[in-house]
């Protein structure tokens, strides 16, 4: 186990002479101008600038010495070998085969998968080319104008951040339908999102791997039903409903052809999926060309994740820093800081799969990992999170390492914008590393000893750059394949079985018989006592509700 080896020990020791160190001391020291060079790695043209790291060549020495004996490189061949690297569910999780070419031989469990990954993509480009052409219409021979994406989770955060990433690097000539998603089983996510839309230009695309989630076959049933009231015929639905599974039953008896049907497999993690068929509303969106080129940066990345040396390789890197702070130094929390709005979804992508991936106290063989594994990310774009909670980050209590992302080439034309974005992605990273001493304090005029503390920075706050080169489908490919691979390396140091999530199924369970409970199709059932009052309390809420009508 991981926590036994040599390495884990060394590192542990090291950590408590680390606590004692300020990050500023190193850049002021004689081998402070070469640190920037010396911590950066550059891949697929991102640049990572890792340097403002409480970290040292020690520090990286020994990490690198933890990658090896926990033998990630082994477990990263075994996942690209489609091996049965999920455990608890014997599967494969091989979504780097959904951007690979069929020539580059990945097989899962053995058997080959390069022509059917083809095949569907094949599938995926003719439909999205006729519905952006107008070659596909809806019941009254219009065009499609708009494409509702019902999913969840996997299902819905990866195309719905792609989606937002990319559309204003889509320009307006080859602007597709517009794109909605809706997610929530709150009717009012789908009722907001269906109430301007026209039924018979809107097409639904029905996206669940297993066609079972209650939130998505709850939607796509209303969903139906609003086409109807709409004046659609049952006959119509066919040109209205898309289905994306690997369930081929489920989408029939839910009623839509299997023609219209674009499967993946049970080796795609719903979190690791937007590659596949799951990325349909994504080539809708923006073309399948643009999508393919995702699929190529991701690709890029993939082939770097497999053969960079482990000092120059990103995602082990960024791996190892995260079990660095997590394990060893105590960081609860990670903020991801996309300076670039059009990345404002990426924090809640990065959630499930980070925190669904690996947030497990169990590792492999079933011990206890005894350390502590995932911690919370999140975050929102800069510059907006500078006037809401980085004050906490600058003189709160908790160390909380940052990733700040950033574009070298401006997003939008606005003149000014990119260069006032960047000096201020730039100058938070300064602030968090340097802090500010009650000397610099009194040198700037500031004579109030009561004021002093106050305007003090501790400073040591670490924090990663990621500079991509510019926000186009390429990068965005390559960026989130690091992200993925990253998350892969925290697993394989902790020892877990990133690919499955029990941890999600217990509540899924208990909801449905308070469900019966709620719509009184059955008895009270033994609950605890907070949970009976709550349903108490709903069930009087409906009462009072039925009175009033
Ligand atoms: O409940 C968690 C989960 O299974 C995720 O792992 C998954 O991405 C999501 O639900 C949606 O699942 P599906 O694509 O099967 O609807």
């Amino acid at each position: 186990m991981t926590t036994t080896l040599p390495a884990w020990h060394a590192l542990r020791a090291h950590a408590e002479t680390m606590r004692h160190t300020h990050m500023r001391d190193w850049f002021d020291g004689p081998h402070g101008p070469a640190r920037a060079e010396r911590f950066t790695a550059e891949a697929c043209g991102l640049t990572l600038d890792y340097a403002k790291n409480r970290i040292t060549d020690e520090t990286l020495q020994r990490l690198l010495e933890l990658a090896a004996q926990a033998r990630v490189g082994e477990r990263r061949d075994a996942m690209f070998a489609g091996e049965p690297v999920n455990t608890t569910e014997g599967r494969a999780a091989l979504h780097v085969a959904l951007r690979a070419y069929p020539e580059d031989g990945y097989r899962a469990l053995g058997v080959p998968v390069g022509e059917d990954v083809a095949a569907v993509l094949g599938q995926m480009e003719r439909f999205a080319d006729a519905v952006r052409s107008g070659e596909w219409t809806g019941f009254d021979g219009r065009a499609i104008t708009d494409v509702v994406n019902i999913g969840i989770g996997g299902s819905d955060l990866g195309p719905r951040m792609v989606c937002r990433a990319l559309a204003s690097a889509v320009s307006a000539g080859s602007a597709g339908p517009r794109l909605h998603f809706v997610a929530n089983v709150d009717g009012s996510d789908l009722a907001r999102t269906l109430a301007p839309l026209d039924a018979a230009t809107t097409l639904v695309i029905v996206c669940s791997k297993t066609f079972t989630t209650l939130e998505t076959m709850a939607n796509a049933g209303t969903a139906r039903d609003w086409f109807v009231q709409q004046g659609a015929s049952r006959a119509d639905l066919a040109r209205h409903f898309v289905a994306v599974s690997t369930n081929r039953d489920a989408v029939a008896a839910f009623g839509i052809d299997p023609a219209n049907m674009f499967p993946f497999w049970d080796w795609v993690g719903g979190r690791f999926s937007l590659w596949s068929a799951v990325g349909l509303s994504i080539a809708v969106a923006v073309g399948f060309a643009r999508f393919r080129e995702l699929l190529d940066g991701a690709r890029a990345m993939d082939l770097h994740f497999a053969s960079a040396p482990a000092a120059r390789n990103l995602p082990m890197l960024l791996g190892l820093l995260d079990v660095w702070y997590r394990s060893f130094l105590g960081a609860g929390s990670r903020c991801v800081a996309p300076y670039c709005e059009p990345l404002e979804l990426l924090p809640a992508f990065l959630q499930q799969l980070e925190m669904e991936s690996n947030g497990k106290s169990v590792r492999l063989d079933g011990g206890s990992i005894q350390a502590d594994s995932a911690p919370v990310v999140w975050g929102t774009t800069g510059t907006n999170g500078q006037h809401a909670y980085f004050q906490m980050m600058h003189q709160g209590s908790q160390l909380v390492p940052v990733d700040f992302i950033a574009t070298l080439e401006p997003v939008s034309d606005l003149p000014g914008h990119h260069t006032k974005l960047l000096a201020n992605c730039f100058a938070q990273g300064e602030a968090l590393l340097r802090g500010r001493t009650a000397q610099e304090v009194r040198s700037e005029g500031v004579s109030d000893d009561a004021l002093v503390p106050h305007l003090v920075f501790e400073g040591n706050r670490p924090s990663n750059t990621l500079l991509l080169q510019r926000l186009d489908p390429w990068h965005l490919g390559a960026l989130l394949a690091l992200a993925e691979h990253r998350t892969f390396v925290q697993g394989a140091l902790w020892q877990i079985n990133s690919f499955d999530q029990w941890g999600v199924e217990l509540g899924k369970k208990l909801a449905a018989p308070i469900q019966r409970e709620l719509e009184g199709t059955a008895a009270a059932a033994p609950h605890d006592a907070s949970t009976a009052a709550l349903i108490r309390r709903a069930q009087a809420a409906q009462s009072a509700q039925r009175a009033a009508a």
